[in-house]
């Protein structure tokens, strides 16, 4: 194992408030950072620094931990341009859309989707994300979901079932009998690669006893529950999430006060908001203010998919998550890290800290808060994934 000391940093967001000031961010201000092997060792003021193998001079730049992505859809054939240039000409979005994905990702050979899926992988990490979730949901058999997360579990360790995207094509008239196959002998199929079972909880997709039939079976089988839940309208869905103890709630996009208030008084349950979901459909987006007055614990994610969310930067999303949704830059730097880190129940990684997994992002810009001020400029420098330089 080698060690290398990133020095000469000047704002570390430690996302540890033991570390150093700015509360829940922890930071230290002319700092450096010990990467041992795959691992944080130290982190501290620079003049303190220990020595290492070898040292980075990060020349006065800003350092945070990795995005933390917890929500994609990355395992998918073809593209929906023209559906999305309709929808830019006044055509609304809806859950049918998915169906074209379906369709394009069943002709796909295993080999493209993996060379999709890596691809993708590499694009966001060029952006700073050093873990990314995604899910099955465009296949829709038995046979097409779990080869997709087979490819997907050969590359990320987060891998989410989620074979109730939408009822399926074959059984449009009856999704009783789809629901009964997502809960039978594709969870089977597919629990093996997956760690989490998802469902889209949505009016055209499955309401809300069709979603706890998924989620509890998948919990059955070892799988965590997490949720897309009132992206479109009001719905069961947060609720749901909340009493299953999912791990997450995502969209959350139209809630009630009862919604807000159940999520501030979850045990274990984000609030995951998508603010590229309602860029790219010119929706409304989530209210992130009310939710952190509440108390909820709120995470920003991409929801990178080729129907209502195209991006994989997590830098726009944390700029319009302060523009739109009323963040503070320190509030949605946290939930793009540490947010991410709790959506995913994850405690080694949205920290740079002793033991943290050595995921560093070191950005052209002096501080942290330049990701929102600096929208659409790539800023990031370099990152060391798993204590390795990306790239290397
Ligand atoms: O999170 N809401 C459901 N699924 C995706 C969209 C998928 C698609 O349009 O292909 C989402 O927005
Ligand atoms: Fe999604």
């Amino acid at each position: 194992m080698t060690s290398t000391v990133v020095t000469n940093i000047r704002t570390l967001v430690t996302n540890d408030p033991a570390l150093g000031e700015g509360g829940p961010l922890g930071l230290v201000h002319d700092a450096a950072v010990v990467l041992d092997g795959d691992r944080v060792a130290w982190v501290g003021p620079a003049a303190e620094a220990p020595a290492a193998d070898s040292a980075h001079d990060a020349e006065g730049r800003a350092a945070v931990p990795g995005f933390v992505d917890s929500h994609s859809h990355l395992l998918f054939g073809g593209d929906r341009t023209a559906e999305f240039n309709a929808r830019m000409s006044g055509r609304p979005y809806t859950a049918g859309g998915i169906r074209t994905t379906v369709a394009a990702t069943r002709e796909a050979s295993d080999d493209e989707l993996g060379r999709n899926l890596t691809r993708f992988l590499d694009e966001a990490r060029r952006q700073g994300t050093t873990t990314m979730e995604t899910k099955s949901g465009y296949g829709l058999t038995p046979e097409q979901e779990s080869r997709a997360l087979r490819v997907a579990a050969e590359q990320t360790d987060e891998v989410t079932y989620m074979g109730a995207h939408i009822v399926a094509p074959e059984y449009a008239d009856d999704p009783a009998a789809y629901v009964d196959l997502v809960t039978g002998p594709m969870l089977d199929a597919c629990a093996p690669y997956a760690r989490w079972v998802d469902v889209f909880c949505e009016k055209g997709a499955f309401d809300g006893d069709q979603a706890r039939a998924v989620l509890t079976a998948g919990r059955a089988k070892g799988l965590i529950p997490r949720i897309h839940a009132n992206q479109l309208s009001h719905g069961p869905g947060v609720q749901l999430a909340v009493e299953l103890g999912a791990a997450s709630a995502d969209h959350c996009t139209h809630l009630t006060d009862a919604d807000v208030d159940a999520l501030a008084h979850a045990d274990g349950t984000v609030a995951t908001l998508l603010p590229g979901c309602e860029f790219s459909t010119r929706a409304v987006y989530p209210d992130a203010r009310r939710l952190l007055d509440a108390g909820a614990t709120v995470a920003l994610s991409t929801d990178c998919n080729p129907g209502s969310s195209f991006t994989s930067s997590m830098p726009f999303c944390v700029a319009i998550a302060v523009r739109e949704m009323g963040m503070t830059p320190d509030e949605a730097v946290w939930s793009a890290t540490a947010g991410g880190a709790r959506a995913l129940r994850r405690d080694d990684i949205g920290r740079l800290s002793p033991g943290a997994r050595a995921d560093l992002v070191l950005m052209d810009a002096p501080s942290h808060v330049h990701l929102a001020y600096r929208p659409g400029v790539p800023l990031t420098s370099r990152v060391w994934h798993r204590g390795r330089p990306a790239g290397a």
